[in-house]
């Protein structure tokens, strides 16, 4: 494991800003990615295409990434529900896109409107077209280890629809576990069965940290070989459908474990801490765990 590279895919402007209780200003949201891109980060998780009744919070899409400055060696994606949602981001020159479903029925009714069939119906014409126009996808799976509604999720659930967006053209499968009640051993027996049919270099694990488990279970999941985590500097968000789910792990407490572990991530903490502990003052939210720790000692 030691000295391999682990890629982060930071959601904090796109997870994290989408559950604050008020909106967030486009330039503040901005400035927030920017300084994000000069830490090392190469994918940052930038907004979301999807009805602004449902998430008023990421309304500006256009408007945001029109306003990007993007760097040579970061990526930008984008969520779309749908080809609606691909439509708006194409318009504004979105060349990534991640699109999203869930294990549990019940939190898809309740998130995207529709049952998991259906989404994937929805996700086909997008799919189409982003291979047409050279637009790399990724797929999230939500609720892959509980669901607020539902409750416990079968594991050959999760197997079935990762194997459904993976069979239809994601490259990479976001496997979430969007209210945060995973614990190491859930985790790695669900990321094991999953493994089974997609290969591992193209699963990524994306804990919240609702129970406190998400390093540990990130850890379980780096032990299985997985090398691709999601987080949330200074740990912003939750999950306007998951009523409790505290934010996504913090993306300094992921690197911080990382580095420490003898695994690269090509992302200078000291400057990560700076920006968590900026966003946190200007949003009122808590800093990171490593993120204070390493601005004190520095
Ligand atoms: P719907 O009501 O089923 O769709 O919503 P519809 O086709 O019937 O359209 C209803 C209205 O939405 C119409 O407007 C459409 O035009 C509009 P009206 O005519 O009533 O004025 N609409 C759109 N507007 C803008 N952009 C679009 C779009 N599509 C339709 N793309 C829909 C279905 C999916 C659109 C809606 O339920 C929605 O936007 N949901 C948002 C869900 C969301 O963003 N959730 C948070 C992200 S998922 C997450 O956080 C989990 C993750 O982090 C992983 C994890 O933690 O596990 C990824
Ligand atoms: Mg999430």
């Amino acid at each position: 494991m030691s000295g391999d590279f682990v890629k982060i895919v930071e959601v904090g402007p796109r997870d994290g800003l989408q559950n604050e209780p008020y909106t967030v200003p486009t330039s503040l949201k901005l400035d927030l990615i920017d300084r994000l891109g000069e830490t090392g980060l190469k994918v940052i998780e930038s907004t979301s295409f999807v009805s602004d009744r449902a998430i008023p919070q990421m309304a500006d899409a256009e408007e945001l990434i029109a306003g990007l400055q993007r760097r040579a060696n970061v990526r930008y994606p984008a969520l779309v529900p749908n080809e609606r949602g691909y439509d708006r981001a194409r318009s504004v020159g979105v060349d990534e896109v991640a699109l999203f479903t869930a294990a549990s029925e019940a939190f898809n009714q309740r998130n995207i409107n529709c049952n998991i069939e259906e989404s994937l119906r929805r996700f086909a014409p997008v799919l189409h077209r982003a291979r047409d126009d050279g637009v790399r996808v990724r797929g999230y799976v939500s609720t892959v280890l509980g669901c607020p509604y539902q409750g416990d999720v079968p594991i050959g659930d999760v197997v079935r629809v990762a194997e459904a967006l993976f069979e239809a053209g994601c490259e990479e499968i976001s496997l979430g576990d969007t209210i945060g009640v995973g614990t190491p051993r859930k985790a790695g027996e669900m990321l094991r069965a999953v493994s089974q049919s997609i290969p591992m270099a193209q699963l990524a694990v994306h804990f919240h940290d609702t129970y406190g488990q998400a390093l540990a279970n990130i850890m379980t999941c780096l032990e299985q070989g997985v090398r691709v985590v999601d987080s949330s500097v200074a740990g912003l968000g939750g999950c306007p459908y998951a009523r409790g789910a505290t934010g996504n792990v913090a993306t300094e407490d992921v690197v911080y474990m990382l580095e420490g572990s003898g695994l690269q991530t090509g992302i200078d903490l000291q400057q990560l801490a700076r920006v968590g502990d900026w966003i946190a003052g200007e949003l009122g939210r808590p800093r990171s765990r490593a993120g204070q720790a390493v601005l004190k000692r520095h």
